[in-house]
């Protein structure tokens, strides 16, 4: 039945959808499901006692300032000590380089705003992040696909892409959300190269970046390209847009990202900040930096790793244990998720609904996929439970699947 609302609806709002992990999320709060659903930090990890000295230090060294409303950009001391960092680590940048967000989902959203008009094409990877499919389908985007294997997008096929005039190309090189796969550097270069050549942005979303459990880091796209470039100076005008945040560092319900960007770039990202929010929470921003400018996130880091490593292997081990034959996966080098890959014949939407009849839960694949297919995948999260948890997840997922394979042989016979 139509409501008086249906026909005032905006049209950009025809491509809207809610996100398939936030439903599911819901399941996630069900304390007899076990959940490999979201993408949810350990909770176990989330460094209390730091917080609650840095907001006691924060409300009573600065509580007027911190409670206040605050410049657009951010907090400068935090801007100042990611722009150490960067520079350190990445790439020559200022403050004035940097923009803090509240969380790079909103990036993501501000990204469309700036730079989408309606029917314009963005490169994404299949499957790609689905925050983002959901950003930039409420600005009437349109999408080209590149395929990837285990080194990453596959990169003749984004030459045909580039070909096609994209806005920009959308890159996760890192243990991709959901695939786990890690672009190489080979790659990365001829990435920096091809968009280059073919004047098309990049957009470099790097939320896992230091998540790392094994292997050497690999340097980010916003660093290449300023040695493509050459760039000597102390502030970057590259060709990228970097995206990270505090959210799988530190704790996600901070909602506190950062963009590094040419300061042209940043202007305009302001700009739009200001018609949206104003700007990030004062309050959490004094928090996020009083709990980090003493080093702390660098020891933190190297604890969260350790725990989702031992994990991430709990989680390999128990999948070749007790998962069928038939089914493949990928092995991330760090990160929170791994991707699952089933027979064509079966499909991981009706999958879920028997998984969840054992408890269990996954994400369905297809919804990573921007322009349809991927029915047989899955993705699966190993940093929320805890080992155990995952053991008996994983040993319930496994017997879904083998009944789900022995019915289709059953149904192939008939
Ligand atoms: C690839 C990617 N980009 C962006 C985000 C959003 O992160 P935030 O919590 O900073 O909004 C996520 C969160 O899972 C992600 O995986």
């Amino acid at each position: 039945m139509q409501t008086p609302w249906e026909y005032r609806y905006a049209h950009r709002t025809r491509q809207m959808g809610s996100s398939v992990i936030r439903e599911l999320l819901k399941y996630a709060e069900q304390p007899d499901i076990i959940s490999f659903a979201g993408g949810l930090p350990a909770p176990e990890v989330f460094p209390l006692k730091e917080f609650g000295e840095a907001c006691n230090v924060v409300l009573s060294q600065h509580g007027p300032q911190a409670l206040q409303y605050g410049a657009t950009e951010g907090y400068l001391p935090l801007r100042e000590m990611i722009a150490r960092h960067t520079s350190r680590y990445m790439v020559e940048v200022t403050p004035d380089n940097i923009l803090i967000t509240s969380g790079s989902q909103q990036a993501l959203d501000f990204i469309g705003r700036l730079f989408v008009n309606r029917g314009d094409y963005i490169v994404v990877e299949s499957p790609t992040y689905l925050g983002a499919l959901q950003a930039w389908n409420a600005y009437g985007a349109q999408y080209i696909t590149v395929p990837m294997d285990e080194s990453g997008m596959i990169v003749a096929q984004l030459e045909e892409a580039l070909r096609k005039g994209p806005k920009f190309i959308y890159v996760l090189p890192n243990f991709q959300n959901p695939s786990g796969v890690t672009l190489s550097l080979e790659r990365r270069k001829q990435v920096i190269e091809l968009a280059d050549k073919y004047g098309v942005p990049l957009i470099e979303d790097d939320p896992y970046g230091q998540l790392r459990y094994e292997g050497e880091h690999i340097q980010s796209l916003v660093h290449l390209d300023s040695e493509f470039r050459g760039h000597d100076g102390d502030c970057y005008s590259g060709n990228v847009i970097y995206l990270s945040t505090f959210s799988k560092l530190l704790a996600p319900g901070l909602r506190l990202a950062w963009v590094i960007a040419p300061t042209e770039v940043i202007r305009k990202l302001v700009m739009t900040k200001q018609a949206a929010d104003l700007h990030t929470s004062s309050f959490n921003q004094y928090v996020a930096y009083e709990v980090g400018k003493g080093g702390f996130l660098d020891e933190h880091v190297k604890f969260i790793r350790e725990v989702y490593r031992e994990r991430r292997d709990v989680m390999l081990e128990m999948m070749e244990e007790m998962f069928p034959p038939e089914v493949h996966w990928t092995r991330p080098a760090g990160g929170m998720f791994l991707w699952g890959i089933m027979p064509e014949n079966l499909d991981s939407a009706q999958l879920l609904k028997v998984a969840l009849q054992r408890k269990v839960a996954f994400v369905p694949g297809a919804s990573f996929h921007a322009n349809g297919g991927g029915a047989n995948t899955m993705r699966l999260n190993f940093s929320y439970s805890s080992p155990d948890v995952i053991r008996e997840g994983i040993t319930r997922l496994g017997l879904t699947l083998k009944e789900a394979l022995h019915e289709g042989e059953l149904a192939g016979v008939r």
